[in-house]
Formats: structure tokens, sequence, C-alpha cells
């Protein structure tokens, strides 16, 4: 990174993002996760779920719980439909976001499906503190048209989900954990710098193209590779190669709360964590909405 960003942030930990598993057989790309937590407190989980082959997603993800989260899903091509236990039926569509405070509980299923042969988007998932974790349900679900797009000097161009940017505030608000989502696509050689609160975590997920984002290396970094940046400095710097770049970019503010974590539920407590699958097992798992 070029010294004229001596407040960038350095990466204290980066790997490519993992083939795993999920619903009903989904093959995705886990960017992080379960194994390391709390490192992206208050972040949970970042899942790619972008291929090229339909039967990698077909069977999508049916009927499930969750509680005391937040999922965001972001789509860049293709659609995701679902329906759920509050009565809700839609479908997530490309450029689109829904963000799903699952509270105290709901049961949805997510269905990825193709169009003009592709699909492709990121699920990230959001810890609620103890005092929301069993908040009302809630959505949020914003159109294409809906996130701002921010045109920045040299090309650069920054779409605001969440959080606000030269000014302009994304669509997504009200979220207990303050986060920041962008998706900013950097032509080639282009320099570009995000301010990021004192304390809050910030990490990159690169999804085209590379780029140099720790201004002690040299070394691009491509496609599928997820970056938690360290406490040292005040902003995110990186520099595009000379593809040009593409990442989303997520900073929050840490819970630092105990994580008591079973598949789609998460609670501070083992204790919490049980209840709700007893709750799930005897069908008293979604709450009366008064
Ligand atoms: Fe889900």
């Amino acid at each position: 990174m070029p010294q004229y960003m001596p407040q960038a942030k350095t990466i204290t930990w980066q790997s490519v993002s993992r083939k795993t598993r999920e619903g009903a057989g989904v093959r995705l790309h886990r960017a992080f996760g379960y194994h390391e937590i709390p490192a992206f407190d208050p972040f949970l989980m970042l899942d790619d779920f972008r291929a090229e082959r339909p039967e990698d997603y077909l069977a999508g993800f049916p009927w499930h719980p969750h509680r005391g989260i937040e999922t965001v899903t972001y789509m860049l091509e293709g659609t995701v439909e679902h329906g759920d236990s509050m009565g809700n039926r839609g479908t997530v569509d490309a450029g689109c976001v829904q963000w799903m405070t699952a509270g105290s509980g709901i049961i949805h299923q997510e269905m990825p499906k193709p169009v003009d042969g592709n699909m492709g988007g990121f699920q990230l998932w959001v810890n609620l503190p103890r005092s929301h974790k069993m908040m009302e349900p809630r959505y949020q679900e914003i159109l294409a048209v809906h996130i701002p797009v921010v045109a920045l000097p040299g090309g650069a161009e920054v779409r605001v989900i969440s959080g606000t940017v030269n000014g302009v505030a994304g669509p997504v608000r009200d979220i207990v954990a303050e986060p920041e989502y962008l998706d900013v696509t950097l032509p080639p050689g282009v320099q570009f710098s995000l301010p990021v609160r004192p304390g809050y975590v910030a990490a990159v997920y690169i999804i085209g193209g590379s780029g140099i984002f720790d201004r002690q290396q040299d070394k691009e970094l491509g496609n599928r590779v997820m970056i938690l940046f360290g406490n040292d400095g005040d902003l995110v710097g990186v520099k595009a190669g000379d593809n040009g770049v593409r990442f989303l970019y997520i900073s929050g503010k840490p819970l630092r709360e105990p994580i008591a974590w079973g598949g789609p539920v998460v609670m501070n407590t083992e204790e919490e964590l049980q209840q709700a699958f007893d709750e799930y097992e005897r069908g008293t798992f979604i709450r009366k909405i008064s």
C-alpha cells in the first residue's frame, strides 16, 4: 500500500473461502463462520453461494428456524424464492437485499433459482445482542433501485446497502450492531480508502479482480479471499490491480457477549439454545405477535 496512506490498517487474518455444504446439500463457499468467532464480532458468518451448476444449489434451504440473529441476503444474479412463518412470500432478485431479523424466531425457506442460467449471491449473519435476541421478527426488503450507487473520483463505485458513504446513507436502517455493508467496485489502478469507526471491526470479501489491501504488503489478493483488518490505523486502504477489483466491505460494533451457537440459532447460553430446540420440537418456537 502506498506510503501516503499511513493510517491504513494492516491485515490481521486472511483466508480463501472454504467449500462446504448447507441446507439440503447446497455447495457453497464459507468466507468465515463458527471457527472464526469471535474475531468478526458482531458478524457471525458470510456464505458465498455463487455457483455455476444448478445441481449445486437447486436443493436450496428448505424450511428451517432462526433465532437470535439477523440474516442478510444480497443477490448478484438469479433469485432466491422465500417464504416464512409470518406469511411472507417473495423473491430476492439480482441487486436486491433481504435483511431478515429473526429475533425471537422465524421458520423460513430460501430456494435459489437461476435467471438466464445464472445464480449467485451472499448471506451474511449479524449477531443480535442479549437485549434484542428475542425481539419481534421483521424484514427489510430492498429493491436494487433503492440501493444508492456513490460515484467517487477515479471511477470508484460504492453500492451502499447499510451505512453512509460521502453523506449518502444506505436503505437498511435501525440495525442493532450499526453495521456498514458496502459493495465496492474499483477500476484498474484506482486507490480508495474508507474510514473505520474506532473500535469497530472491519473486513473485506473480494468478489472479483484483485488488489492490494495492506500498506505493508505488495501482494495482490483476489476472488474469494476474506480479509479481517487489525485495530491499527483508522481506515481501510485499497489499490486495485490491473483488472480492477470488486469487494464486499463490512464493518460493525462488536457486541462482546458470550456466543452459544447451534446451527441456525445463536444465543448467549447453552440453556437458551436448548430451550430454542425444545420449543421447535414442541411446536412453540414461533411466538404469538400481539
Ligand atoms: Fe435461513
